[in-house]
């Protein structure tokens, strides 16, 4: 029997915790940059899952290789060995540099055992006062209580506290208080070389020198959250090595898996030395499905997908800024390679509303920002396709404004 979506509408508004607030769509398969509701309409993905289909949706090689993981064995926990979450973590170093990997489930586990790692190594260096975190305004950083105590959003922070601290904010266009708000009780500074869920606003050169400056003098450990970021999006395994920065720890989930949940602090030799084993742990981190899928990504971005992302991400840029100079509402086109924003003159929702009525799934972030997170394997067909589209759109809402 066919589910509609009124059917699944209905079930979830009694039994789910309402958590999230839904757009009226319910998809049941995809292929590609392509999706597919419950109706049989198609849509043209441009969200990716929020940053994690990055392979596109029922990948070949990906669905064979989770396939095949599925049928041998999906889990034996962290008591026994496996070889995938070494195959995963050499291609993890190679990448970012960063020579020791932990796995866990989630962008926000990640962040969470980045912090623990930068405390435990004050507290092993018998530096016990160094606990603090110097944070970005705008920075989102997941849910739990410590990513919640870095991520800056009043709204998302206030039923919550108290949190873990001492946490201090700083703004991002302002390198010069970074020096000032360091203490000796300091732990580390995390920072996303673009802020995403803060609207795609890129670091500046200014600011990654700052930083690299300020833990230069005072020791303090760098923490890049590259959850978003990370793994090809812009155009460079991880953004901060186009700004430069030199991360003691790192933070990456969303398209590690290309869509299987896993996420993965990594660490340099000085913090890994610091880390005994019960230190930290996840039952299901690392397991044997979501790091053969890491494996298999990673392969994809290290055969010659990076270099793609580059390629269409210069084409995407083109056409974003042809589009702004069509449209007044677009006040600014932020980003780089596949991570793009574009900032409106207005809420918008009614965009990404009229987007997906028309077949096109964009997203919506920092209230005024649409954002646009493309499979990383996206063609530049495809991009014209979508650019097109919002051109229809923002000319349709231009003239329901007009009339
Ligand atoms: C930069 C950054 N860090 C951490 C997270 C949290 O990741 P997750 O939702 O997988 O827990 C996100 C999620 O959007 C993110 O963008």
């Amino acid at each position: 029997m066919k589910v509609t979506l009124d059917d699944i509408r209905n079930r979830e508004s009694r039994h789910l915790l309402q958590t999230y607030k839904r757009q009226p769509v319910a998809f049941v398969r995809g292929r590609g940059a392509r999706l597919y509701d419950v109706d049989g309409r198609e849509y043209l993905d441009f969200v990716s899952g929020i940053g994690v289909a990055s392979l596109g949706h029922a990948h070949p090689g990906l669905t064979a290789a989770i396939a095949d993981q599925a049928a041998t064995l999906l889990h034996t926990s962290n008591l026994y060995y496996h070889r995938y979450q070494a195959e995963a973590a050499v291609r993890l170093a190679q990448l970012s540099g960063l020579p020791r990997t932990f796995f866990c489930n989630s962008g926000a586990e990640a962040v969470e055992a980045c912090l623990k790692f930068a405390r435990r190594y004050w507290y092993t260096q018998g530096a016990t006062e160094r606990t603090g975190f110097v944070a970005l305004e705008g920075a989102f950083a997941g849910r739990t209580l410590g990513a919640l105590s870095v991520t800056h959003s009043e709204q998302y922070r206030a039923p919550f506290g108290p949190l873990v601290g001492p946490v201090t904010f700083i703004d991002p266009l302002k390198p010069e208080t970074l020096a000032a708000a360091l203490t000796d009780r300091t732990a580390a500074i995390i920072a996303e070389p673009i802020l995403g869920e803060g609207g795609i606003r890129p670091m500046s050169p200014q600011f990654a020198a700052a930083i690299n400056d300020a833990c230069a003098r005072t020791g303090t450990l760098y923490i890049a959250d590259e959850v978003q970021t990370g793994l090809g999006r812009t155009g460079y395994p991880f953004y901060g090595q186009a700004l430069g920065l030199r991360p003691d720890l790192m933070s990456v989930g969303k398209a590690l898996g290309g869509g299987v949940p896993i996420g993965a602090a990594l660490v340099s030799e000085r913090v890994a030395q610091a880390v005994s084993p019960g230190d930290h742990g996840s039952t299901h981190g690392g397991n044997l499905l979501g790091t053969r899928a890491a494996a298999f990504v990673l392969d994809q971005l290290m055969g010659g997908l990076i270099d793609h992302v580059r390629t269409v991400g210069i084409h995407f840029e083109r056409r974003l800024r042809a589009l702004a100079l069509r449209h007044p509402s677009i006040v600014e086109v932020r980003g780089i390679g596949l991570m793009r924003g574009l900032e409106l003159s207005m809420d918008a929702t009614t965009v990404v509303d009229t987007a997906r009525d028309r077949g096109l799934l964009v997203n919506r972030t920092d209230e005024k920002v649409v954002r646009l997170l493309p499979p990383l394997n996206i063609e530049a067909t495809d991009i014209d396709r979508a650019v097109d589209m919002l051109d229809g759109v923002f000319a349709a809402l231009r003239s329901e404004v007009q009339v």
